[in-house]
């Protein structure tokens, strides 16, 4: 949420943050703007909408060249999406200038303050006040690192600051308490970011900032104190992607290119976790092993897509380990006082690993003494580094809003933490893990598959463009994934899509079936649960009877479906617990087909963005 960019170095610094910029505008695209040192003082520019509007602000009036600037692309939380509120914010002298991700809980009362003492304030935003007590701590100290701590100490809630001064020439500060900031380390050039994309371009060395820091960026320096000005230990670390991970590499969309690289995303998330024998190896999970035999409650904690992938590993893990699993959407967890204790071991499963709603859902299930267990796709992020232990997703950088690639692979984390648990706790013979190993490492090749005959689905979501509704229903593991399904659409086509589970039509839902109205049914696979498979036949029966046009989603050879689907989707046969890493994928592509089929960009969907670093 909100893209912050800060460069110090010889390049010229509002190329480098708004190329940075770019990279980042998957995280807000309200209003983007930038600030650069020059001629002795701060040049800014900022507009509403989308970076293309700032772009072109920079084109028809150009700033002065600089080499030290800081930049912002915008999701609105205090004011609406205006230029006014648009970041940088600055002084009312215009000597600083701030950009902010999060939210100031106490500016109330910090503007009043600010405006009994003479500030004029021109925005409605929280940002604004930091600006005006970075000026005044500024006049005093002539230090931005300093004033920035000592504002940072009046502070409450959840912020990423970084800020210039017009007297401080080639620095850059910056501060997060509970929202993400990574600094970049290169040749006589430095850089600060929420994310590593921003300038994975110019160095792949980052260093990662922990909670109440403070960060002064020089040109052949970086400095971290806490906030009392104490020096902090930090972590550096090497990004182990490139630039061209995080671009588009031909495809129309980061989403099409995402959805394309799940064979690849999920071969590398079993990548060294399985040794030769086939067992598996999660050596990486740090809690010892004679603490998960005496695990009596497992409970997922996470957020929309990342929640759905939760509901399937509901079934993977009571299935294979007995032990009884709840799953619980982040936001609610901490507010109904979960009963949580040694002996649970609750799962957060974030892609950015910065979702708020999850990360204080992990801070309470461990005040209560449960152990955590992460499974996340950012290297350094901070549900990971608050947890116990972390399993890393390999789906490499997700830069369209809606998550694809990354759902797949926290899907297979969770089968590995499931099939692990009943490793370590004898609940599984070594020989039926190999044999679920074994499966898992052909889903790879199949989603491939999947992938090759999806020209159908397009043309089909090309024709539904006009359709104001699509209900997705499921049975078991198909229910999530029917679910998800509904987000997808939700999200992206911006129309109506729910998601149910196929037993539960006849209780209420099935009387929004009507003439032509298309449904799609995830089919589970005759073989194993034949009982669950001719249930959900009966269920298309139901609609169909009714008038609505099934689009019926079953593995290749179920010909029990063939009367009864308008539209066939065909998967490859997989063991049922394993179907959503198929089924879910021709859900996908039908969304995002339709939403494009409708007009609507699919990377940048209205009202959204990638990591939710507020509650
Ligand atoms: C939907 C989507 C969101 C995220 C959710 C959690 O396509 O992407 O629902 O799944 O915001 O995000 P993470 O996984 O980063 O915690």
């Amino acid at each position: 949420m909100c893209g912050i960019v800060g460069y110090v170095g010889p390049q010229s610094a509002l190329d480098v943050v708004t190329a940075g910029l770019k990279r980042l505008e998957y995280r807000g695209y309200d209003s983007a703007g930038v600030a650069v040192q020059a001629d002795g003082g701060l040049a800014t520019a900022k507009r509403a909408g989308k970076l293309v509007n700032l772009e072109k602000e920079l084109s028809e009036r150009p700033l002065p060249t600089g080499t030290t600037g800081i930049g912002h692309t915008r999701w609105a939380t205090h004011g609406g999406p205006t230029d006014a509120n648009a970041h940088p914010h600055m002084d009312n002298a215009g000597r600083v200038a701030v950009v902010h991700n999060g939210i100031i809980e106490n500016f109330a009362a910090l503007r009043e303050e600010l405006t009994e003492r003479g500030h004029e304030l021109a925005s409605e935003t929280d940002t604004e006040v930091v600006a005006h007590l970075l000026a005044e701590e500024y006049s005093a100290c002539a230090d931005l690192a300093e004033a920035m701590r000592l504002v940072c100490r009046r502070l409450e809630g959840a912020f990423t600051l970084v800020a210039v001064h017009a007297d401080e020439p080639d620095v850059v500060v910056g501060a997060r308490r509970n929202s993400p900031l990574v600094a970049g380390v290169g040749q006589g050039e430095s850089f600060l970011a929420s994310d590593v994309a921003a300038f994975i371009a110019h160095t792949r060395e980052a260093i990662e900032l922990g909670q109440d820091q403070v960060v002064e960026l020089r040109r052949d320096a970086v400095t971290v104190t806490d906030f009392d000005g104490a020096p902090a230990d930090v972590r550096e670390y090497h990004v182990d992607w490139d630039a061209s991970a995080a671009e588009k590499g031909g495809y129309a969309s980061f989403m099409l290119k995402e959805i394309a690289e799940q064979p690849k995303a999920v071969a590398d998330t079993l990548l060294g976790r399985i040794d030769g024998s086939g067992s598996l190896m999660l050596d990486e999970v740090r809690i010892p092993a004679n603490v998960l035999r005496e695990v009596d409650k497992v409970v997922i904690v996470a957020c929309g897509t990342a929640f759905h992938a939760g509901l399937i590993a509901k079934y993977a893990i009571e299935h294979w380990t007995r032990v009884p699993c709840e799953v619980e959407l982040a936001s609610e967890f901490r507010y109904r006082d979960p009963i949580l204790d040694q002996q649970t071991l609750v799962v957060a499963i974030s892609q950015s690993g910065e979702t708020m709603d999850t990360l204080m859902a992990v801070r309470h299930a461990r005040e209560q003494g449960a152990k955590v267990l992460a499974i996340c796709n950012t290297n350094g992020s901070t549900i990971p580094r608050e947890s116990d232990a972390v399993l890393y997703t390999h789906a490499g950088p997700e830069v369209a809003v809606a998550s694809t690639k990354a759902f797949l692979t926290q899907l297979v984390a969770c089968y590995l933490v499931a099939l692990y648990l009943g490793q370590v706790r004898g609940t599984k013979y070594a020989d039926e893990i190999r044999a679920v190993v074994r499966d898992l490492a052909s889903v790879s090749g199949a989603v491939e598959r999947v992938l090759e005959t999806m020209e159908p689905v397009r043309q089909l979501a090309r024709s539904l463009a006009g359709k104001d509704t699509v209900l997705f229903l499921g049975r078991h593991v198909g229910h999530p994934v029917a679910l998800e399904g509904a987000l997808k659409l939700k999200e992206l086509a911006y129309m109506h899509a729910e998601g149910f589970a196929a037993g539960e039509l006849k209780h209420g839902p099935i009387a929004l079936i009507e003439d032509d109205l298309p449904v799609v049914v995830v089919v589970p696979s005759p073989r194993g649960r034949s009982v669950l498979h001719d249930k959900i036949v009966s269920n298309i029966q139901e609609i169909r009877a009714r008038g609505a046009r099934t689009i019926v989603v079953a593995e290749e050879g179920d010909d029990a479906v063939v009367p009864y689907a308008d539209h066939l989707i065909r998967v490859p046969v997989t063991p049922t617990l394993l179907q959503p890493l198929v089924a879910t994928v021709p859900l996908q592509v039908f969304a995002c087909e339709l939403a494009t089929a409708r007009g609507n960009e699919v990377d940048q969907p209205r009202n959204l963005a990638k990591s939710v670093t507020v509650e």
